[in-house]
């Protein structure tokens, strides 16, 4: 008799966990679906910056946003940063003694893009908006930014 009844409890709260798990699974497709992709990118600005100068270069110095700490890019190094939308984002770059300072980010021209690419080169910084197709912006100047 007490047997009997210690396994109906034990089978009541094994059916229990089981309809616990249950809801845990279902809650959790619910809960991505109400953070959707296009939510999640509505307020990021993704920023990428690729060295494409020949391997034979010096590093190139880029300061983003007037930060005090630069980044070294090594000739095919890249350097990917994440920033709100609000306002423009400079950049400045040092290469051998030459400096090339951009707007790294510039909402009034950029056409609601969130991603913008930067090719640094040996003759000056190009633009893109799908990391393939480039236009020139900038060359460098010795010495001065
Ligand atoms: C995702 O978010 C966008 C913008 O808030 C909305 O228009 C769209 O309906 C949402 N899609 C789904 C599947 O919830
Ligand atoms: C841009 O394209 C280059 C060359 O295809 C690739 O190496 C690099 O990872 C790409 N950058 C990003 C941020 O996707």
């Amino acid at each position: 008799m007490w047997c009997r009844y210690l396994s109906a409890r034990v089978l009541v709260v094994v059916v229990l966990m089981c309809l616990m798990m249950n809801e845990l699974s279902l809650a959790y497709p619910f809960s991505e679906s109400s953070l959707n992709a296009s939510d999640a990118n509505i307020n990021v600005l993704f920023l990428s910056f690729f060295n494409g100068m020949s391997p034979n270069n010096k590093n190139v110095n880029l300061f983003y946003n007037n930060q005090k700490d630069g980044v070294y890019l090594l000739p095919g190094k890249g350097f990917t940063k994440l920033d709100n939308l609000n306002g423009r984002k400079s950049a400045e770059m040092w290469w051998n003694g030459y400096c090339c300072s951009i707007y790294a980010y510039d909402p009034s021209t950029e056409g609601g893009h969130q991603k913008v690419y930067w090719l640094i080169k040996e003759d000056g910084a190009y633009h893109s908006w799908d990391n393939a197709s480039w236009q020139k912006r900038k060359g460098w100047t010795f010495n001065k930014c």
